[in-house]
């Protein structure tokens, strides 16, 4: 009997979390507090996320399914068999293990800053899909998207589903676009990004009534807590969502439900009654503005499928 194929690991996060402690303190004593969103996800919170993609109110997920499904032969033929694809932001990995039958790729390389949950979602991957070359890349990709040689030479086909280019400003989001579309290598890009529609619809899907997404808003406290050695009550805060129009983009917030003093080494801050932490934003684009993004970051030829309440868009980018 032969032995199971085992997902190769290439760790880039730094074994010292020195930068991410500085990184935090900066943002808790900024005069309006932030986290960056990439701190929501350590391991629980990446199973949290995983859950939101389940309630009925997150209809990213499922739209974005619809039209790969509704689209595959479409999608597929654009991009052609035997690709490398490279999942930025993998999660459980699941978006890209159901494009394997569609799109063929003969390689399947998997980033996340959120390693220890990335090397067990690949574990399940390799185990489902034995014949896979799968590669983990534990990175965080916030500053700089930089892809090893490691990963392998050729042509790419990035994948960043999920709409996860709202996290960025805009202005943050080009250079990320600018920086993917040289790690394509002459490849492309399948991006899935979310549209403007009704702000019920919009305030819902970030405020789910099970509360998953107030927990997986909620858990970043602990992760906070972990990395950077504070105090923080969990149940001192609540959270808060809501689409802003002006800037057309939801906000995720953790406000302090009374006020309350929080210390770390090195730090403390005093949380009045009311005073936020700004946790995440997430833009929302019309396919107009997706498209004028993809095509002032070099990616001239751009073909868009959307749904058809035209609630989510999936570009394929192309220089
Ligand atoms: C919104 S989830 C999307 C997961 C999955 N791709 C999907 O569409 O369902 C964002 C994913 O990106 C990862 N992530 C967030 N910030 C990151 C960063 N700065 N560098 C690398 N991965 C990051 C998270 O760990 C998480 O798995």
């Amino acid at each position: 009997m032969s032995a199971m194929r085992r997902p190769r690991l290439i760790n880039r996060q730094p074994a010292e979390a020195t930068g991410l402690r500085d990184e935090l303190a900066a943002g808790l004593l900024a005069p309006s507090a932030h986290v960056s969103p990439k701190f929501l996800y350590d391991s629980l919170g990446s199973r949290l996320f995983a859950a939101i993609t389940e309630v009925e109110e997150y209809y990213p997920t499922r739209t974005e399914a619809g039209i790969f499904n509704a689209h595959a032969e479409q999608i597929a033929a654009s991009i052609g068999p035997g690709c490398t694809l490279v999942d930025l932001g993998a999660g459980n990995c699941a978006k890209a293990c159901n494009l394997f039958p569609t799109l063929k790729p003969a390689r399947y390389v998997a980033v996340d800053i959120s390693v220890d949950f990335l090397a067990e979602s690949l574990n399940y991957l390799q185990f489902r899909h034995p014949e896979m070359d799968v590669t983990g890349l534990g990175c965080d990709f916030s500053s700089r998207l930089d892809l090893p040689d490691e990963i392998g030479s050729g042509p790419r086909v990035l994948f960043y589903p999920g709409s996860s280019i709202g996290n960025f400003t805009p202005d943050q989001a080009l250079v990320f676009l600018q920086q993917a579309r040289d790690a394509s290598q002459g490849g492309g890009m399948l991006i899935g990004i979310d549209l403007v529609k009704p702000q019920a619809i919009l305030d819902a899907a970030y405020d789910d009534a099970l509360g998953i997404t107030a927990a997986f808003n909620l858990n970043l406290l602990n992760a906070v807590n972990r990395q950077l050695g504070a105090n923080f009550g969990v149940s001192n805060f609540r959270h808060i969502a809501f689409f802003n129009a002006e800037q057309s983009r939801i906000e995720m917030h953790l406000e302090a439900r009374h006020t309350n003093t929080v210390t770390w080494p090195g730090g403390e801050r005093c949380f009045v009654a009311g005073e936020r932490i700004h946790t995440e934003n997430s833009y929302k684009y019309t396919v107009d503005r997706a498209n004028s993004l993809l095509n002032a970051a070099g990616f001239r030829r751009t073909r868009c499928w959307t749904d058809p309440k035209g609630w989510f868009a999936l570009f394929w980018a192309t220089v």
